[in-house]
């Protein structure tokens, strides 16, 4: 439902207002709070206004400005009225994997408004055109390719933003690893281990996406987030943070066939993930290709003056709330899983010794306790 005139924010000069649906989840809370620091005029899609009002992640958006307007993509007319009445110029989509086919209202309602200046569907991951992972992940894939081709068809300007890894230990079993420590007892190594991705901190992907929102240089286009400094495999991962904990884990191998018997058993989400890990840090999706096509663009690139968060600095980050006993999500803490490990300080990554052995894979039934 719009909300009345006067509770609508004075536009920052240039900036026109946004809407942003799935703000309550995890990558929408990270682009709303980006686009409030930029000064965009946001407001944020929400289903239940009551229930998500109540999560302290939308209240504080609200804290800092943004408007709720209650509505559901699925509800081409209403989104329709909303995008008029409210004025919006640019909308992203941020919702979840399971209500990708979602955003088919939502196209509709933007081509039918006309006015929408530059549309972000919610990829947010790898490039779907390219990716083929195994099932259930491919299942997403297809989904979002349908959105793609949707929106190309339409004519409705737009960015995919493919932002790769968030920054954080890659659990196989976790859609939302950044919210969760690195462990503290065992590492699980993909395959060997060699196989490099690109990790991106959470308040990087807000900033990049509102970054690339309102550039010229990337309407229709994919924007790529490919860090140098974020340039990691499996292995230095956990050496990093070993570093910082200043302890040698033991690393338990979990084979290529282990995380495809994961990906068969189709229990969601957890089989999703697994399938994505499985493309990530057996198959190389995120670096098996170069960007070159015409339609598609590197951040850095793009903004060589901008400096990316460092994965250095992120799992600086991650020790400090290890040291306090407990792991902050952007918007809400968790119980780390580690409350009882003993700390010792950081050491130099010098006096670190390389573990001695590769132990054998846990069977799946251990691993998913
Ligand atoms: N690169 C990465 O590491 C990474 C990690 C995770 C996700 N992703 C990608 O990022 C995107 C977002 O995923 P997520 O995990 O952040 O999602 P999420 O946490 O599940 O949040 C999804 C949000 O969408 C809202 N929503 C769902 N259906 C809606 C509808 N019909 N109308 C209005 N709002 C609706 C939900 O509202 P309610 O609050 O009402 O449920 C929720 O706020 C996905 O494309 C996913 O593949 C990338």
């Amino acid at each position: 439902m719009p909300v009345p005139a006067n509770s609508i924010p004075v536009a920052k000069e240039g900036y026109g207002r946004v809407l942003i649906v799935g703000a309550a989840g995890f990558i929408g809370h990270l682009v709303a709070a980006a686009s409030l620091r930029a000064g965009m005029p946001t407001y944020l899609l929400v289903r239940s206004a009551s229930a998500t009002k109540a999560k302290p992640t939308v209240k504080a958006l609200q804290d800092q400005g943004a408007i709720i307007v209650q509505g559901d993509i699925n509800d081409k007319e209403c989104t329709e009225r909303t995008l008029k009445e409210l004025k919006i110029e640019t909308v992203i989509s941020a919702v979840g994997g399971e209500a990708v086919m979602d955003q088919i209202p939502l196209v509709e309602a933007i081509k039918a408004v006309g006015t929408i200046k530059r549309f972000m569907p919610s990829e947010f991951g790898h490039d779907v055109d390219r990716a083929e992972p195994v099932q259930p992940g491919m299942n997403m894939y297809i989904q979002k390719r349908q959105v793609r081709r949707l929106i190309e068809d339409s004519g409705v300007p737009y960015t995919y933003i493919l932002c790769n890894s968030i920054a954080s230990w890659p659990y196989f079993d976790n859609t939302h690893p950044s919210e969760v420590l690195p462990p503290t007892d065992k590492f699980h190594i993909y395959g060997d281990g060699s196989v490099k991705a690109y990790f991106v901190a959470g308040s990087d992907i807000g900033k990049f996406t509102i970054k690339a929102l309102y550039d010229p240089r990337t309407l229709n286009k994919s924007v790529h987030f490919r860090p140098k400094s974020n340039y990691f495999c499996i292995n230095e991962l956990a050496s990093l943070w070993e570093s910082k904990i200043g302890r040698v884990l033991p690393r338990v191998t979990v084979s290529e066939d282990h995380l495809l018997a994961l990906a068969a058993e189709n229990r969601i989400p957890e089989s999703i993930v697994a399938s994505f890990t499985h493309d990530i840090f057996i198959k190389g999706c995120q670096i098996n290709f170069d960007i070159e096509g015409p339609d598609e663009m590197e951040v850095g690139d793009l903004y060589p003056e901008e400096r990316f968060i460092t994965l250095d600095q992120c799992f600086n980050e991650f020790y400090a709330r290890l040291l306090k006993g407990k792991v902050g999500a952007e918007g809400g803490e968790k119980v780390s899983k580690a409350e009882d490990v003993v700390i010792t300080p950081p050491v130099e990554a010098a006096d670190i010794i390389p573990p001695s052995h590769v132990m054998e894979p846990l069977p799946i039934s251990a691993m998913c306790a």
